[in-house]
């Protein structure tokens, strides 16, 4: 039915649900999978690429099943589509031909991911894609060192599925990070020694470390204080490694810092409010430093982004 073809572009392609499904509290899982366009379009995708999607025709859940908190939001309309990463992106072959699938992890924050919870099997929604620049890896890379915060989930997910399949041989390390128990958007389960286990890191066979500010999973604190004892005591070859974080802007101005003192090159996934996610609009500028003059300039996250060098980014906020 789908097929697929080396392509750089980006375009609206019909997406049908697979799997939409609660993992905990808030947080849903979904499985897509594309038409022909899509399939062709998103066959080059690369982890960190984002997708747009039109929520607007998908009713609202019945209301008895919508939070209290969100029940004022949910009649909003929607007029437009939502971006959103991907956690893995694979390519099913068949005698029909290929067929590529989407998978993502989303919250439910208002009145478009609520409706998201109303997709069932087989309905369709079209999304506009693929977006963005995506990560770079280096060919002389050794060792990934994958960082998120909370929601910063998805495209570090897809960068270790990506890792794991085009680099087998390379050390990945990961660190996640949550304000609590709660709000970390995986399937958890409890080890025996190790404490909290991610369970999509485990299938890949990566060591993810863990923590949350109020210490309800793993250590108790910010990520990046494990990350920066990590680094310490490990000490990666500066000019073999790099640090991968997506989260929330202090962790990833954390991040930076820590990338700067060890030497190490850090890319980060930067969010913005997104209108468009074309160029067209200017509403997802992050301000950054020019590389041979002093004023700083403004890049679009949508197309610049939503990927950049962490030297170059003059984040928002003051500290972790
Ligand atoms: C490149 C990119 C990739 C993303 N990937 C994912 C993903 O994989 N999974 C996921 O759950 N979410 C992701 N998001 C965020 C997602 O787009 C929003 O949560 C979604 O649009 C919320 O829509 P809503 O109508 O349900 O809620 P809204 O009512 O639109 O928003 C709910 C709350 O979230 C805030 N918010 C919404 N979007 C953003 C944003 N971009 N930056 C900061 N605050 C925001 C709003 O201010 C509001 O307070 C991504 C955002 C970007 C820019
Ligand atoms: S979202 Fe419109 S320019 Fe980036």
């Amino acid at each position: 039915m789908c097929e697929t073809r080396q392509s750089g572009l980006k375009g609206v392609s019909v997406a049908s649900v697979i799997v939409n499904t609660p993992i905990r509290s808030g947080f849903w899982r979904f499985i897509l999978n594309l038409d022909a366009a899509g399939s062709r379009l998103f066959s080059q995708a690369i982890p960190g690429q984002f997708a747009e999607f039109d929520l607007s025709s998908a009713p609202l859940p019945p209301a008895e099943s919508i939070p209290p908190h969100l029940r004022d939001r949910a009649a909003k309309q929607i007029l437009l589509r939502r971006p959103f990463s991907f956690s893995d992106i694979s390519i099913i072959h068949s005698a029909e031909g290929d067929c590529v699938k989407l998978e993502g992890i989303y919250c439910v924050l208002g009145p478009a991911t609520l409706r998201m919870t109303n997709l069932k099997i087989g309905d369709q929604i079209s999304i506009l894609g693929p977006l963005g620049n995506g990560f770079t890896v280096p060919e002389d890379l050794a060792t990934a060192v994958l960082v998120i915060g909370g929601m910063g989930a998805p495209p570090i997910l897809h960068l270790a599925h990506d890792l794991k399949q085009k680099h087998p041989a390379m050390e990945n390390i990961a660190f996640v990070g949550a304000r609590t128990f709660e709000s970390l958007p995986f399937q958890l389960r409890i080890g025996n020694k190790t404490g909290i286990v991610i369970e999509d890191f485990e299938r890949l066979g990566i060591t993810a470390h863990v923590a949350t500010d109020d210490g309800s999973a793993g250590a108790k604190g910010f990520i990046t204080e494990k990350l920066r004892l990590w680094l310490d005591q490990n000490t990666p070859d500066p000019d073999h490694t790099v640090i991968y974080a997506c989260g929330p802007e202090p962790m990833l101005k954390q991040c930076a810092a820590i990338a700067e003192q060890t030497n190490i090159p850090c890319q980060v996934s930067m969010e913005r409010m997104m209108a468009c996610g074309i160029g067209l609009c200017q509403s997802c500028a992050v301000r950054v430093k020019q590389e041979k003059q002093e004023d700083p300039e403004y890049r679009l996250c949508c197309q610049d982004g939503p990927v950049f060098d962490s030297r170059r980014v003059l984040f928002k906020t003051v500290n972790a």
